[in-house]
C-alpha cells in the first residue's frame, strides 16, 4: 500500500494538536490530525475551563475564536479556609487575569477554524504505532474511519493523544515516566442553576476540598474531593448538595438540577522522553497535573508554541536547534505547572492519613500564602501564567 505524505503528521484532535496544525499552517505547513474519536464527542466532552491570559492571546490569532465573547475574564479567585474567605486579586498583583471558557467551547472554534481553512482532518481514525522514528520519514500506521489500513508518511510525528498516548506508548515505551498518585479524586456535577459566586471559590475544609466554578449563566461546575474508588452514581442529589454545601460554610450554593457527574482520578506524571528523532510529544501524552491549578490545557498550549517553532526552523530552515532544544525548554514550564498543581492539590485537600499536626500545618501554609503579598503574588502569577517563550 503506498504511504501518504504530510509533512507533520499529528495525531490527536484535542487542543494541543488543533492549535498545532493552525499555527504550522498559519508557517505555510502542511499536516494531517488524526483522532479515533468523532468530532461530535471532542464537541461535547466536558472537561478544563480556564485559560490563562496567555492561552486566550494565542486563541486571538484563531478566526472565530470565541475566548473573549463568550468567556468570562476573572480577575481573582478565593481561597476559603477556617471559615473565611481570602481573595487572591490577580489584577492588582500581576496585572493579568484568566478566562473562564470551557475546553469543548475551545474545541469547536478551533475545530470550526480548521475545516474552514480546509485542513485534513480526520475523525474516527485509530492510530496503532509510529515507525522510523529516528528516520527522515516517520510513518503512522493505523486504521482509517471506514475500517481501512491507513499509512501516513511526515517529515515530522507528533503525539498529542493524552494521556494513553499510542504515540508516546510506540516511540518512547509505556513505562516511560516520573508520576505520582494522589489518595483522593473529584466527584464533579454539572447542575443548572445561576453562578452562586463571582469567582471561583477553592475551599479547603475539615471535610475536605471543594471547588466551585461556573460554566455560564445558567450550568455551573462544582467538585467535591472524594475517594478515588467512589461511584458516581451512588449518591442521590440532596446527598450531593448536602457534601457541596458543607464543605463551602459562609455560602450557600444555589441548588438545581444535577445532570452530569464524574468522578476525576488525579496522576501527576512527566514522561522521561519528550521527543525522539522526528517524533515529539505535546500536551497530555507528555505529561498530566491534578486539576486543582487548572494547568492542563494551558501547558499543552505552551508546549505547542515551543514546537510549532521548532518545526518551522526544522521544515522550512533545516536547523535543528530548536527542535534540539525543545524538550529541555518545555521541561522548564512542565516541571513549575507540575509543582503549582501538586502545591495547590497537597494545601487544599484533607489526605486520608492527615492527623491534627498534618491538618494546623496545613492552615498555617495557607495563611502564609494569604497574609503575604510575596505569597498572593506568586500564586496569582503561576495561576494567570508564567509568560510564554516563544523563541527556542
Ligand atoms: C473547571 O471549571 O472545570 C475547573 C476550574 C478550575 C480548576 C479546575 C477545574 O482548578
Amino acid at each position: 500500500m503506498p504511504a501518504e505524505r504530510t509533512r507533520v503528521a499529528i495525531v490527536g484532535a484535542g487542543p494541543a494538536g488543533l492549535l498545532l496544525s493552525h499555527l504550522l499552517e498559519a508557517a505555510g505547513i502542511d499536516s494531517i490530525v488524526l483522532d479515533r474519536r468523532s468530532r461530535e464527542e471532542i464537541e461535547t466532552t466536558i472537561r478544563a475551563g480556564i485559560l490563562e491570559q496567555g492561552t486566550v492571546e494565542i486563541l486571538d490569532s484563531v478566526p472565530g475564536s470565541r475566548a473573549r465573547t463568550v468567556g468570562h475574564r476573572h480577575d481573582g479567585i478565593e481561597l476559603r479556609f477556617a471559615g473565611e474567605g481570602h481573595r487572591i486579586d490577580f489584577s492588582a498583583l500581576v496585572g493579568r487575569s484568566v478566562w473562564l471558557y470551557p475546553q469543548h467551547e475551545v474545541l469547536k472554534d478551533l475545530i470550526a477554524a480548521r475545516l474552514a481553512a480546509g485542513q485534513d482532518l480526520r475523525f474516527g481514525a485509530t492510530v496503532d504505532r509510529v515507525e522510523g522514528a529516528e528516520t527522515n520519514t516517520p510513518r503512522v500506521i493505523g486504521m482509517s474511519s471506514d475500517g481501512e489500513p491507513l499509512e501516513i508518511a511526515a517529515d515530522f510525528v507528533v503525539g498529542a493523544d493524552g494521556s494513553r498516548s499510542a504515540v508516546r506508548n510506540s516511540v518512547m515505551g509505556t513505562r516511560a515516566g516520573a508520576f505520582r498518585e494522589y489518595p483522593f479524586a473529584w466527584f464533579g456535577i454539572l447542575c443548572e442553576a445561576p453562578p452562586s459566586s463571582a469567582e471561583l471559590i477553592y475551599s479547603n475544609s475539615p471535610n475536605g476540598f471543594a471547588l466551585i466554578s461556573q460554566r455560564s449563566e445558567t450550568v455551573q461546575r462544582m467538585y467535591f474531593q472524594c475517594d478515588p474508588d467512589a461511584d458516581a452514581n451512588a449518591p442521590s442529589e440532596a446527598e450531593l448538595w448536602e457534601t457541596l454545601q458543607a464543605r463551602v460554610p459562609g455560602t450557600a450554593l444555589i441548588e438545581g438540577p444535577i445532570f452530569q457527574r464524574d468522578v476525576l482520578r488525579f496522576r501527576s506524571f512527566v514522561a522521561h522522553e519528550l521527543r525522539r528523532g522526528r517524533t515529539a510529544l505535546v500536551g497530555d501524552a507528555a505529561h498530566t497535573v491534578p486539576p486543582t491549578g487548572a494547568k492542563g490545557m494551558n501547558l499543552a498550549v505552551a508546549d505547542v508554541i515551543l514546537l510549532s517553532r521548532a518545526l518551522q526552523a526544522l521544515l522550512l530552515e533545516d536547523d535543528e536547534r530548536g527542535i534540539d532544544a525543545y524538550a529541555e525548554a518545555a521541561l522548564r514550564r512542565i516541571w513549575k505547572a507540575q509543582h503549582f498543581s501538586w502545591w495547590m492539590t497537597s494545601m487544599l485537600h484533607a489526605a486520608p492519613d492527615a492527623g491534627d499536626f498534618d491538618r494546623l500545618r496545613q492552615l498555617g501554609e495557607l495563611r502564609s500564602v494569604v497574609d503575604s503579598e510575596a505569597g498572593r503574588t506568586y500564586l496569582a502569577e503561576a495561576y494567570t501564567g508564567w509568560p510564554l517563550q516563544t523563541e527556542l
